[in-house]
């Protein structure tokens, strides 16, 4: 009997763009649910994007649009990357939606009812300047504990302790770069403790990977659960509580409720009950998530479910993340891959099959190794699959395939026998144990080809029989090959179903070999990867950003475990400093020491940072020389820096020199930066402990 499903992968942050670490999540959660509806279950697939927050209002500022038209615009962007993937889903809504609201306010007033949620009052910093309270990581401070400076808002990364934003010795809003206020606000809070021995059945039962259930047992459910704080005073771009005016749900509460709205979306459009898929226990529902957000989807999520009367997931799928030559994902090396800017470059099935080859069941990291990358797609895919087509079709494009199937040695019985294990695999999601069988199979099949030598077959007349038998046979197997491939190659299954006309429906398209049928003309079907194309991808994508703290701090820890401090690790390495810079712009004619000072130098702060519409090269920056002292410069760095990168650096000013009037306003001063211009511009940035304001001598 066919099974009732509906699926889903996390809502992405319309804040940022689709990168490579994210499309982990989905390129799993579609070959899942290609494989489903293969084998003929009854399977939805829903997504939206994760519209509210701060981050949006930050983001929206920056960009000098509104909330509204840049969620408009990230949705548009995310659907297309995830077609550029040929992730399918059935709905693609936003939590932005009125179906959102409806469902926020059915669970909001469940929980009301069944009396869960208290009011309290909570410090917070405020940002005067931007307007808006700060959350934890866009504030930094001095440690109250042991005075280190320049720690966030949540917890000392010297000395390990943990605080409140409001502890902070001399708070700074990294947003503008002024001090915040502590304002108290009151908030309210869902008593999760009360679902206590429920959510501790439900995550020991069988829902969640092994090591997830464990976690979640030790660390959270061994003490009372802490109630969770679901609201944010205005202003926040989010839904107001009804029953609480002046104050928005968290983004956490009406994110995963989006999962529903979006299932309303899409029983609308199809004529489908809604409760047929989120109030039957007929219904499995399947969540994907990333082990960063389990915490909310396996205690919060199904509280909020139980108490509102819908169904629970059965299952909630949980990976690691993604590294890239066994590093975080960063934007400096490159590494840090946008979903566009690979489809500029390679195709997309590469990067499908890849993660299908590296992905369990287990919540473990997975790591793009890139020579590792082309191998596999060359080796696997062009070697061993396409090969057998390539080598066969053309010979028996006039005659079609033999009449009745041929002797092959028991191969297309071995790939029969083969899909069960291979379909349990995928079940499971341990696609790369599934990998694993498909090309045990694809090994067996090749050399059936080499011993029979199609090519050799045609040179002699009287062998046209043994030609058609052998070509039958490999056409066959790879057919066979492509069905068990179809949820990860989805453009493959395509192209062999053209080519054999025959197009692969159904998982068990795998059982029958085809007889009779004509042959159409062999078309190119993949192409090898070229490590320049993957080179080229990674240069084109690399930023001059300064490395994230979080990026410094795991070359420290790397540093460490070698031994060695990470200045003498630094020191050791080689600097690679040609004289070219130098031959380039020879130095200058020398000046006297009175003329140097009357350059005015000095350390600023950026406090904002926007793009100028029309200019090409230009960002305009709001520079602090502390207090109330602000400067509007153009500086000419857009190739080289995004405005989000920029607020709350410090940088180097000419302060003195005489206001200019440019096309887009006018410009008080400089921002000191080398290199030759474009993309290569380096903005210089004083040692940490520099003030704003402070002369440079
Ligand atoms: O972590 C994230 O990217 C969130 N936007 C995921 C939300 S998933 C669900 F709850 F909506
Ligand atoms: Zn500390």
């Amino acid at each position: 009997m066919s099974r009732q499903l509906l699926v889903t992968s996390a809502l992405p942050y319309a804040s940022g763009p689709i990168h490579l670490g994210h499309l982990v999540e989905y390129l799993q959660t579609d070959i899942w649910v290609r494989f489903q509806k293969l084998r003929g279950n009854r399977c939805i697939y829903i997504c939206a994007d994760d519209t509210h927050g701060t981050a949006i209002t930050i983001r929206a500022q920056q960009e000098g649009k509104t909330e509204v038209d840049l969620i408009a615009e990230m949705n548009e962007a995310h659907q297309r990357d995830f077609a550029g993937f040929g992730i399918q889903f059935d709905n693609y809504g936003s939590t932005n939606s009125p179906a959102n609201l409806k469902f926020c306010e059915e669970i909001w007033a469940a929980l009301r009812q069944a009396d869960t949620v208290v009011e309290r009052d909570v410090e917070q910093l405020f940002d005067l300047e931007k307007g808006i309270f700060l959350a934890d990581r866009f504030v930094r401070g001095t440690c109250p504990f042991c005075q280190a400076k320049n720690q966030p808002g949540d917890n000392c990364s010297n000395c390990g302790e943990t605080y409140s934003p409001a502890d902070l010795i001399d708070p700074v809003s990294t947003l503008s770069g002024t001090r915040p206020e502590i304002r108290s606000a009151p908030h309210l809070f869902v008593q999760i403790e009360k679902l206590h021995d429920f959510l501790d059945k439900w995550t020991q039962s069988g829902t969640l990977p092994e090591e997830s259930a464990n976690y979640i047992k030790n660390y959270f459910l061994a003490e009372p659960l802490k109630d969770w704080d679901i609201s944010r005073p205005a202003p926040y771009f989010g839904f107001e509580i009804p029953d609480s005016p002046g104050n928005y749900w968290y983004v956490w509460f009406d994110a995963p409720i989006g999962y529903m709205a979006s299932t309303l979306e899409w029983c609308q459009k199809n004529g489908e009950n809604f409760d047929d898929w989120w109030r039957n226990s007929k219904t499995e529902i399947h969540h994907f998530i990333g082990k960063d957000i389990q915490y909310f989807h396996t205690l919060f999520w199904p509280a909020m479910l139980k108490t509102a009367g819908f169904s629970l997931p059965e299952k909630v799928h949980i990976h690691g993340f993604l590294t890239v030559e066994g590093a975080k994902m960063s934007k400096s090396t490159g590494t840090f891959v946008r979903a566009g800017k690979y489809l500029e470059h390679l195709d997309p099935s590469y990067l499908r099959y890849y993660y299908a080859t590296k992905l369990s069941a287990r919540v473990e990291d997975l790591d793009l190794n890139l020579e590792e990358f082309v191998n596999r797609v060359n080796g696997d895919l062009v070697g061993k699959v396409v090969n057998l087509a390539s080598r066969t079709a053309k010979f028996v494009a006039e005659t079609g395939l033999s009449e009745t199937y041929p002797e092959d040695g028991g191969l297309f019985e071995a790939g029969i026998a083969q899909q069960a294990a291979i379909t349990e695999a995928y079940e499971a999601g341990n696609f790369s144990r599934a990998m694993r069988l498909i090309m045990e199979l694809a090994d067996k099949a090749n050399p059936f080809i080499e011993q029979n030598a199609p090519w050799e077959l045609r040179k002699d007349a009287s062998k046209a029989k043994d030609l058609q038998d052998v070509c039958s046979v490999g056409l066959n197997l790879f057919r066979q090959l492509a069905v068990f491939l179809a949820p990860v190659l989805p453009d493959l299954a395509e192209k062999a179903g053209k080519l054999l006309n025959a197009p692969i429906t159904s998982w068990e398209d795998a059982r029958k070999p085809l007889v009779g049928t004509p042959v159409a003309k062999f078309e190119h079907m993949m192409k090898r990867v070229d490590m320049k194309s993957v080179e080229k991808m990674i240069e084109e994508g690399r930023e001059s950003a300064p490395p994230s703290a979080a990026e410094a701090a795991s070359r420290e820890e790397a540093a460490a475990e070698a031994g060695a401090p990470a200045s003498e690790v630094e020191a050791a390495g080689s600097w690679d400093d040609s004289d070219q810079p130098l031959k380039d712009e020879p130095l200058a004619e020398e000046i006297s020491f009175d003329d140097f000072m009357k350059l005015d130098l000095r350390v600023a702060r950026i406090v904002a940072a926007n793009e100028v519409p029309d200019a090409r090269k230009l960002l305009q920056l709001t520079l602090s020389l502390g207090g109330e002292e602000r400067r509007n410069v153009f500086a000419g760095i857009k190739a080289a820096y995004k405005p989000a990168e920029l607020v709350g650096r410090l940088v180097v000013m000419v302060a003195n020199l005489a206001p200019r009037k440019m096309k887009f306003g006018l410009s008080e001063g400089m921002v000191i930066a080398s290199g030759p211009g474009g993309e290569d511009v380096y903005l210089l940035t004083p040692d940490s402990g520099a003030k704003p304001g402070q002369r440079v001598h």
